[in-house]
């Protein structure tokens, strides 16, 4: 489909939608060279020519700006292409003007570009040729962390307002032999799951458009290896990631002289959005990164940058090792159940426990999932001391006290539906159709959105004990349609309702900023970058299984940091797949996230109780290693021809890191493999000690030490392990040897 292109840059290199400058101020397209949108490691330079800016280089840092013009060719497409200049690119930037014209043409204005410390921000103006519509380009570039932001402004003078029609955050390009992408699949049980395949000619598309999830369907994040295959320590590598909580599309169209576009954004479909004169209209941002050295490297500056720079909030501080009390309970409880899970919780050194759902409605008291929802009060009957006293029976446990919330859905058996009909999605006339017997508020509605708001933020006034949230989302928008909204601006149900989300999650975060915030969509409905911000860890996924969890926590890591990725012990048969799976197994998978526990205590025996208590324990002392540390995944657990699985993590000085290894089936005649290590000092020596195998040497798969080695044989030879089962797993904690 992209016959658009013009001509081919430096085959290993790329052009792109937007980046910035040479100078700190503004600057006039006839005196500007080129655009330089610089970090540490990288370099995006634009070429305004002709009218048009055009993306010319994504790649290393270049000594002089000034090679590529003479190394290139004719220009590229424009750098935010838009519909019917040139070309009837589908995927463009696609407007209807006040008078009703159908065609854009931007053409360059002036360039500025501004510095702080950590990052240095570029804006690319640009404006239409007959009319008064302008388009900005913004591109942040953190230095250090080699992160580029990239998003869209939007605004204009029309005589009448302009409907957007398509409105992509950013627009890359690039030329390449050959092109594969990673992407990352979502659905109930099995989120985040890595996919990759070779691309070939024609569009293929990733969306998303659920409208309340932003990654039930697929995650909004891809990875693209230029000129050969996936790999974690080789190879040119784009990720990408759209930092937006609802409907998003991303394109990657490959046309027939082998140059591949890619287009982000929010997803158009039936989202044709109003803007009247002088309203600015603003794109969710796409972050991106390029690395010469595969995408692990790229995973690791996604996860800093996040830590660093509010990506996940508090990104400087440990998270408590928490209890769940979701599949421990489910619905069925009562006070004592709760005081004997706070218990269980304490006694193996937890730190913090969460009531999930089932504690509200009276009227409709929420003993299942068909009743209760939106209405925020306590159930006297179940809990008639109130919140307030569990809270007290958490803090008298030394525990903090967690809470789960639903804000945006509302049961029709609820007090609020009672009284509300109108404030539920749905379009006039047609049935309302149910999904988990609830039905989604409509946020476009500034009543509602106060509505959502002040059910977590009075819950959270009168019961000061409470330090957590979950924040859940179980249905997906069906029957889109808003009594709110006017006719003529049905279409922007999907927009504002993301926005108010997002103002919702804000204002929550601003009115506590000392409660924990989960952000949970089913599992892992909503992990992205466009609500994390507010919030400090997602529940990675309902499946708790932890052979299914090394798949989907391996996917997850592509993009976002371990301190934020809830990983939950649970029982054994797990509730979801049946499977039965050592405690240590599922305690050392776990424990390469935020670790927590979703079960009741009571239905450990003592010798789990006491492995429980020492994996706890362990865990605190590996703690700042894994939130904090930089993760180097290893042996996939994607590998259909492997038993084996290992990541690890490396403290930024390089002093200290942990290793797990994990053997997830046994095949006869399949032999444990040497585990090399990755991102130590070469030239430092380490002792290697196994961890939690010391409640039972039976358990211990690391044979008699000392074993104290160079760096450099650790990464080249490796270690030998012995992990002869199925379910099999260790932990070894790699210390440097002054
Ligand atoms: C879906 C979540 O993913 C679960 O963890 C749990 O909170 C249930 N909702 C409660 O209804």
């Amino acid at each position: 489909m992209a016959m658009h292109r013009i001509s081919i840059f430096l085959a290993p290199f790329l052009w792109f939608a937007a980046v910035s400058v040479t100078q700190a101020m503004e600057s006039s397209s006839s005196a500007q060279k080129f655009i330089r949108i610089s970090t540490d490691a990288t370099d995006l330079i634009l070429v305004p020519q002709g009218g048009d800016v055009h993306g010319v280089y994504f790649g290393p840092r270049v000594n002089n700006p000034d090679d590529l013009l003479v190394s290139r060719g004719k220009m590229a497409s424009p750098v935010m292409p838009t519909f019917g200049h040139r070309t009837n690119n589908p995927y463009a930037l696609e407007v209807t003007h006040a008078n009703g014209d159908i065609t854009t043409s931007l053409q360059f204005v002036g360039v500025k570009q501004t510095h702080d410390d950590v990052s240095e921000t570029t804006i690319v103006q640009l404006k239409d040729s007959l009319h008064p519509f302008r388009v900005a380009l913004h591109f942040q570039a953190f230095l250090h962390e080699n992160i580029i932001k990239a998003w869209t402004v939007i605004e204009h003078e029309e005589e009448s307002p302009v409907v957007l029609l398509n409105t992509p955050s950013a627009y890359l390009s690039f030329s390449a032999d050959t092109y594969w992408l990673s992407s990352f699949k979502s659905s109930w049980g099995m989120e985040t799951t890595l996919v990759e395949e070779p691309l070939s000619a024609g569009a293929k598309i990733l969306e998303n458009t659920a409208g309340t999830r932003g990654s039930f369907e697929h995650s909004p994040g891809f990875f693209l290896t230029l000129g050969g295959r996936p790999s974690e320590e080789q190879g040119r590598v784009i990720g990408g990631t759209l930092a937006w909580p609802g409907n998003w599309r991303l394109v990657f169209d490959l046309d027939q002289s082998n140059g591949l576009d890619v287009s982000a954004g929010m997803h158009p479909v039936a989202s044709a959005y109003t803007l009247l004169a002088g309203q600015r209209f603003e794109t969710p941002a796409l972050l991106l990164s390029y690395s010469d050295s595969g995408k692990g490297e790229i995973s690791r500056r996604f996860h800093r940058w996040a830590r660093l720079h509010g990506g996940v909030r508090d990104g400087d501080k440990e998270r408590p090792i928490l209890l769940n009390s979701w599949e421990g309970a489910y619905f069925k409880f009562e006070e004592q159940t709760l005081l004997d899970m706070m218990d269980g919780v304490a006694k193996v050194g937890g730190e913090c426990f969460v009531l999930d759902d089932g504690w509200f409605g009276n009227k409709h008291p929420r003993n299942n999932s068909t009743a209760g929802l939106g209405d925020w009060q306590c159930n006297t009957t179940k809990l008639p001391r109130g919140l307030s006293f569990l809270a007290a029976e958490c803090a008298k446990r030394g525990l903090i006290f967690g809470l789960w919330f639903e804000p945006e859905m509302v049961n029709p058996a609820s007090d609020l539906y009672e009284k509300h009909p109108d404030w539920v999605v749905h379009e006039p006339g047609r049935e309302r159709i149910e999904a988990r017997t609830q039905l989604v508020l409509d946020l476009s509605n500034p009543e509602v959105e106060e509505f959502a708001f002040q059910a977590i933020h009075q819950i959270l006034v009168a019961n000061p004990g409470i330090g957590y949230v979950k924040w859940d989302a179980n249905r997906d928008v069906m029957n889109a349609g808003s009594a709110y909204l006017t006719r003529d601006r049905q279409s922007h149900l999907w927009i504002d309702y993301a926005r108010a989300l997002d103002r919702v999650a804000a204002r929550v975060q601003r009115e506590h900023p000392n409660v924990i915030l989960q952000l949970c969509a089913s599992g892992g409905g909503r992990v992205g970058y466009g609500l994390l911000p507010h919030f400090h860890e997602f529940w990675t996924s309902d499946n708790t299984d932890a052979k299914a969890r090394l798949q989907m926590q391996w996917g997850t890591s592509h993009f976002f940091p371990a301190i934020a990725m809830a990983s939950h012990v649970s029982a054994s048969p797990n509730h979801q797949t049946k499977r039965e799976i050592p405690l240590k197994f599922r305690f050392d998978v776990a424990m390469t996230g935020r670790l927590g526990m979703e079960l009741h205590p009571k239905n450990l025996k003592p010798d789990e109780i006491d492995f429980a208590a020492k994996s706890i324990a362990t865990y605190k002392k590996i703690r700042s290693l894994v939130q904090f540390g930089d993760l180097y995944r290893i042996l996939s657990p994607y590998n259909p021809d492997l038993s084996f699985a290992s990541l690890m993590y490396v403290a930024l000085d390089k002093k200290q890191a942990v290793f797990f290894a994990y053997r997830t089936s046994f095949r006869v005649g399949e032999f444990t493999p040497r585990f090399t290590l990755r991102g130590l000092d070469p030239t430092k020596r380490y002792e290697i000690t196994e961890l939690n195998a010391e409640v039972d040497p039976k358990l211990a798969r690391l044979g008699k030490g000392p074993h104290i080695l160079g760096g450099d044989v650790l990464m080249n030879d490796g270690i030998s392990l012995t992990l002869r089962r199925e379910f099999d797993s260790a932990i070894l904690l790699v210390t440097e040897k002054p």
